[in-house]
């Protein structure tokens, strides 16, 4: 009986071993597709073929595919917060390549900006984990926001979205930056005249969206769907974790697993909340985590859901490449991860503000960790990068502005 078990875990992780190695085939080829050796906005074509980690069907639409699909997603039930053989929530899906590929091009040009200086991109970097890098995002005209710019990692899977909770859909989101004051500073009326004005881009929208005339001019829920496209193709699901998951035990070192068994453990409740395998369970908890200082207790969703038992509270946030996006929490109050795990061994409501009440959620409380496993949980958080998907940054855009990233 023993050795047919042992046969069968060979068996998984061979055809683990051989979907994964199709997995970076596909992206070697995908990459070549995505080299641009273009100068003139003129030359600039869409990509027919899907992102790596999305298939084409009949239809023209990108499919998502991975290791996780063998796992049917049944709300942990039977399988412990801490599951390895979990599967994932639905990603959003079915935009075809020419719409994923006009999103790429939208999300680094800051021509959807009031005046031309910011992009999508400017707080969220592919080369800082789709952050910035700051504790707090500035926006046009070196607007302070009053959050963390969260990384876009896996957004697809997301149901709710902001810390807060406040938008249903990567469209709704987006018009948050694009027409805030403090971000983007565009107005509809200006976004629709810029984007029409260019010529390449009337093309590029023709071609990505073929079932109205060529000759119409650009809709702005147009420009949304290509954006939420893009932003679902960013995947990140083949770290070192999810081979140890997938049955390869020598992806993680001794003091990886050791990380992992505390942050799944019934002391530290880690994955009660972040939640394998997208790291996060997608609800809202109060945990009470500190400010900036000086600035007030930021309400979070309480006032998304005028409850005020949610004072303070905010959306569990993956931790997937988590290690590329410090500093940390909704104030950006934490400069390492070190800092922002070991927050959660300080006691509960440690950092709460006096005078304020919070209904902090019954899993944060006093594990007493030690500093051996808080830098334990920090070798496993580490385990959770994977940038192999990172989309290429355009050399050239529609717009001829310049992107302020660069390919690396
Ligand atoms: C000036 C910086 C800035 C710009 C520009 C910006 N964002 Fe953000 N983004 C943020 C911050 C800060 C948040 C969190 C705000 C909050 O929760 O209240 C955020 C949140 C998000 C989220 C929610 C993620 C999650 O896990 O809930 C998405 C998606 C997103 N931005 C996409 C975009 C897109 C698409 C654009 C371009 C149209 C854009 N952002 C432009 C700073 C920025
Ligand atoms: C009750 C649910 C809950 C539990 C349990 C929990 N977290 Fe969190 N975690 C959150 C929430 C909510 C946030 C965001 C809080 C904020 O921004 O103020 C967060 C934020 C984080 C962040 C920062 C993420 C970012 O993008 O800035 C890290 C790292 C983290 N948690 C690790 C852990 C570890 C390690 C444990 C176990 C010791 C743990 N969490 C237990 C809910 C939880």
């Amino acid at each position: 009986m023993r050795k047919i078990k042992n046969i069968y875990q060979l068996l998984l992780v061979s055809i683990s071993l051989i979907l994964m190695a199709s997995c970076s085939n596909t992206k070697s080829n995908e990459e070549k597709e995505y080299v641009e050796v273009k100068n003139n906005s003129n030359d600039i074509t869409l990509n027919s073929n899907c992102p790596p980690g999305f298939q084409l069907n009949e239809n023209n639409e990108c499919v998502a595919r991975n290791l996780y699909d063998q796992y049917v997603y049944d709300t942990y039930e039977n399988r412990g917060v801490g599951g390895l053989k979990s599967g994932l929530p639905k990603i959003r899906e079915g935009f075809s390549p020419q719409q994923i590929d006009l999103g790429r091009y939208l999300f680094f040009d800051p021509a959807l900006s009031g005046d031309g200086s910011v992009s999508c991109a400017s707080c969220h970097d592919p080369n800082q984990g789709f952050s910035d890098g700051k504790a707090l995002g500035t926006g046009i005209h070196n607007a302070k926001m009053k959050r963390s710019s969260p990384t876009l990692w896996n957004v697809g899977y997301l149901k709710s979205l902001f810390w807060d909770a406040r938008a249903g859909s990567l469209e709704q989101q987006m018009l948050g930056p694009l027409y805030s004051e403090e971000e983007m500073g565009n107005t509809e009326e200006q976004l629709f005249e810029t984007l029409n004005g260019i010529e390449t881009y009337r093309e590029l929208f023709a071609k990505a969206f073929p079932n109205r005339d060529y000759n119409d001019s650009i809709q702005l829920h147009e420009v949304y769907t290509s954006i939420a496209a893009f932003e679902t193709s960013l995947i990140s699901l083949n770290s070192k974790y999810d081979q140890y998951a997938h049955g390869y035990h020598e992806a993680l070192n001794e003091n990886e697993i050791k990380g992992l068994n505390i942050f799944r453990s019934f002391v530290a409740r880690c994955a009660e909340c972040h939640t394998p395998p997208l790291f996060t369970n997608q609800q809202v908890a109060v945990i009470g985590t500190p400010e900036q200082d000086g600035l007030p207790l930021d309400p979070g969703a309480e006032i998304t859901f005028n409850d005020p038992s949610r004072r303070a509270g905010f959306k569990v946030p993956t931790l997937r490449n988590i290690e590329k996006t410090a500093p940390y929490m909704h104030s950006g109050k934490f400069k390492t991860l070190r800092e922002a795990v070991e927050f959660y061994t300080k006691g509960r409501g440690h950092a709460v503000p006096e005078g304020e009440d919070l209904f902090i959620h019954w899993h944060i409380w006093e594990p007493n960790l030690t500093d051996t496993e808080l830098d334990r949980l920090v070798d496993f958080l580490k385990t959770l990068t994977d940038e192999s998907f990172k989309p290429r940054i355009p050399k050239v855009l529609p717009s001829e502005l310049k992107t302020k990233q660069n390919n690396s």
